[in-house]
């Protein structure tokens, strides 16, 4: 049985999908017949509820000098983080004499280039090299390292503490709990706030967005379990915040306990958790069933069109696509290509089912019959910007919350 990575207690095993590959590992032809494959499975912890995988793939494997995604490709979400840093000088830095503000997972520098260009002394952590180059070109400072006590602890004696610790869809990638919540407790300054987003599991279970299960992330918050373990470090929900960013993510506002106020928002979320039925495994044996239909559904729909005749083409090779092209068996012949604006993936194999990543040209000079939206969380800035797609008669295909077709 494996064990929990909040309180160490049994997980129980709640739905497995087989073996996958990297999710962001896009390969040549040439490396095909080495892929490596591990097994996706997710349980839940009966006693704290952290939802989270039972098996984990080596974060060398996952992140490294020729990581895949950079966070700049999505203007909404550099508009975002814009908004954010905006928001966070403001409500948290304004009183601090010489603020000092750290990023967890920064990545090509999308949040912490709004310091850097304010002149506020800042520093990136981010262990994948090429993306932590692209923030460097920027005028970001950045360490490439993955973050820890250890880490966290030179921090303090190179830089001192911090007024802000921020993290954006990293948190859920990082499956040593305690030694990231440790570093962070003596890493924050003791008026300090701590602000992490990922995706949320209310959200998951409301939208069948079974897709954000993949390797990198090893965990599925809900303020319940994100109170659990920081809890264990002194550390307590001061705020909570729904955002639409990634399909549906919870900010968390974290702060030594005791030092800030509790809002309202903390208390309404548990209730509205209460509610979700987020610690009942009955409400995860539902989910588990409207994944299966889901898969089903996709997989007749594609095949109906390609009986028909019809084209169709993938939209944003996300690392969410790797889970349902390989867990609902999309092969290429269902799906010609996928289009991506990301060089380094372009001219690739997606990671599993191969099929090939193309340029965004490749969809624009030739528009297919349908766009299977694969970045359905960047729904409503491609949806902008496809109205010329649409006018030609072309269909985006979806499949969160649940299978169809778009109509215009
Ligand atoms: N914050 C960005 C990037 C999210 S992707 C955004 O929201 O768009 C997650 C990032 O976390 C990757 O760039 C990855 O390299 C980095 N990462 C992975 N493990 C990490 C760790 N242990 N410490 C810090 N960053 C890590
Ligand atoms: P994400 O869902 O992990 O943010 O990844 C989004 C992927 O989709 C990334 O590879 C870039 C790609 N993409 C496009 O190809 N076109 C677009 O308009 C957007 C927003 C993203
Ligand atoms: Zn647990």
């Amino acid at each position: 049985m494996p064990t929990c990575l909040a309180c160490s207690k049994p997980v129980i095993p709640w739905i497995s999908f087989g073996k996958m590959p990297i999710a962001n590992g896009f390969l040549t032809p040439d490396q095909v017949a080495d892929e490596p494959r591990y097994e996706l499975e997710v349980g839940r912890c009966q006693a704290c509820t952290l939802v989270q995988l039972t098996q984990l793939v080596e974060r060398e494997k996952m992140f490294h000098a020729h990581y895949a995604f950079f966070s700049s490709t999505s203007t909404r979400m550099a508009a975002h983080f814009e908004q954010f840093a905006s928001g966070a000088k403001t409500k948290y830095l304004a009183d601090a004499a010489d603020p000092f503000v750290v990023e967890l997972g920064s990545n090509d520098g999308i949040m912490l280039r709004h310091f850097a260009q304010a002149g506020i002394r800042h520093l990136g952590i981010e262990p994948s090299a090429n993306v932590a180059q692209a923030a460097r070109d920027r005028g970001v400072r950045t360490t490439v390292e993955f973050f820890e006590t250890e880490l966290a602890r030179r921090i303090v004696t190179s830089d001192g503490r911090a007024d802000l610790i921020y993290g954006a869809n990293v948190m859920c990638h990082l499956p040593y709990l305690h030694s990231v919540a440790d570093g962070i407790r003596e890493l924050l300054h003791p008026r300090g706030v701590l602000i992490f987003e990922d995706p949320y599991l209310g959200d998951i279970v409301e939208k069948t967005s079974y897709d954000q299960i993949y390797d990198e992330h090893a965990s599925y918050f809900s303020l319940a379990s994100v109170s659990y373990i920081f809890g264990q470090h002194g550390l307590e929900v001061i705020d909570v915040e729904a955002l639409a960013t990634h399909g549906g993510s919870m900010r968390y506002t974290l702060a030594h306990r005791g030092a800030r106020p509790v809002t309202a928002a903390v208390q309404e979320l548990r209730a509205r958790e209460e509610q979700l039925r987020l610690h009942e495994h009955a409400t995860f044996e539902q989910l588990r069933e409207r994944i299966y239909r889901s898969r089903t559904e996709l997989h007749a729909l594609l095949t109906r069109l390609r009986a028909e005749g019809k084209r169709v083409v993938g939209y944003g090779a996300t690392s969410k696509s790797t889970t349902v092209t390989n867990f609902c068996g999309l092969t290429p012949d269902l799906v010609e290509f996928i289009s991506d604006t990301t060089p380094v993936k372009q001219g690739k194999l997606s990671p599993g089912a191969h099929i090939p990543v193309r340029p965004y040209a490749d969809f624009a000079s030739r528009y297919p019959d349908y766009a299977l939206l694969f970045a359905w969380n960047h729904a409503e800035e491609i949806l902008a910007k496809e109205s010329a797609f649409i006018a030609a008669g072309g269909r985006f295909i979806v499949y969160v919350p649940t299978v169809r077709v778009m109509e215009p």
